[in-house]
């Protein structure tokens, strides 16, 4: 645990994590290594980009990387799961094995933007990859054909994911115990994550 209170404490290891990417790793090879053309990995930006950097090494075939920014669904668009695309694929995907690379799935508003969008264009497969599953959460079904671990509704950070920008380079998946301390002290985090000498503890 880390934080006076108990603020936070580590969910899953990121020894844990590492191995569950290789197994993932592994069953991605599986599917896509006779594909005629090479996949395209979409990184939902910005919480996947740790989670693609090793995902990308433990598949470990050719494959190919882009990348879509989208903002969360306003509190006003409610439950109707309205986004807008921030920054839009590179490249076409017609005719493409496509697989959506998400660190976490929650509700599953922007998964379903997400596939309804890249579906309409013509991708030869649409698959997606989740670090995170927080199903307790999901208001709209929505496939995840891969996904690392199933976790309780927490709210995490590291490995990725984010509290007000901070905390992606934590290399260990921690649950905020007292979201309600953090938000009053986003920095609350820094001094026992990151140490005296500013490095990230491992
Ligand atoms: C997170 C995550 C998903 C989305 C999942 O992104 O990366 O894209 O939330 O939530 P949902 O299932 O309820 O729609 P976030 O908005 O935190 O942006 P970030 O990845 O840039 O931190």
């Amino acid at each position: 645990m880390v934080g006076s209170g108990a603020t936070a404490e580590v969910l899953i290891s990121a020894a844990e994590i590492a191995h569950r990417v290789d197994e993932l790793g592994r069953e991605l090879r599986e599917v896509y290594h006779d594909a005629e053309r090479p996949p395209v990995l979409v990184g939902v930006l910005k919480g996947s980009t740790l989670f693609l950097a090793d995902l990308l090494r433990a598949v470990g075939i050719d494959a190919e990387v882009d990348f879509m920014a989208i903002s969360s669904y306003s509190a006003s668009a409610g439950q109707s799961g309205v986004v807008r695309i921030i920054k839009d694929l590179e490249g076409g995907i017609a005719g493409r094995d496509v697989l959506l690379v998400e660190d976490i799935v929650d509700t599953g508003l922007t998964l379903t933007y997400l596939r309804r969008a890249l579906g309409e264009r013509g991708p030869r497969s649409l698959r997606t990859v989740a670090l995170l599953d927080k199903v307790a959460r999901r208001i709209v079904p929505v496939p995840v054909e891969f996904r690392g671990f199933e976790i309780p509704d927490v709210f995490v950070v590291g490995y990725g994911l984010d509290f007000m920008g901070r905390y992606r380079n934590v290399p260990d998946l921690y649950a905020v115990r007292d979201l309600a301390r953090l938000a009053n002290d986003p920095m609350l985090l820094v001094g026992p994550f990151f140490g005296s000498d500013g490095r990230a503890r491992t």
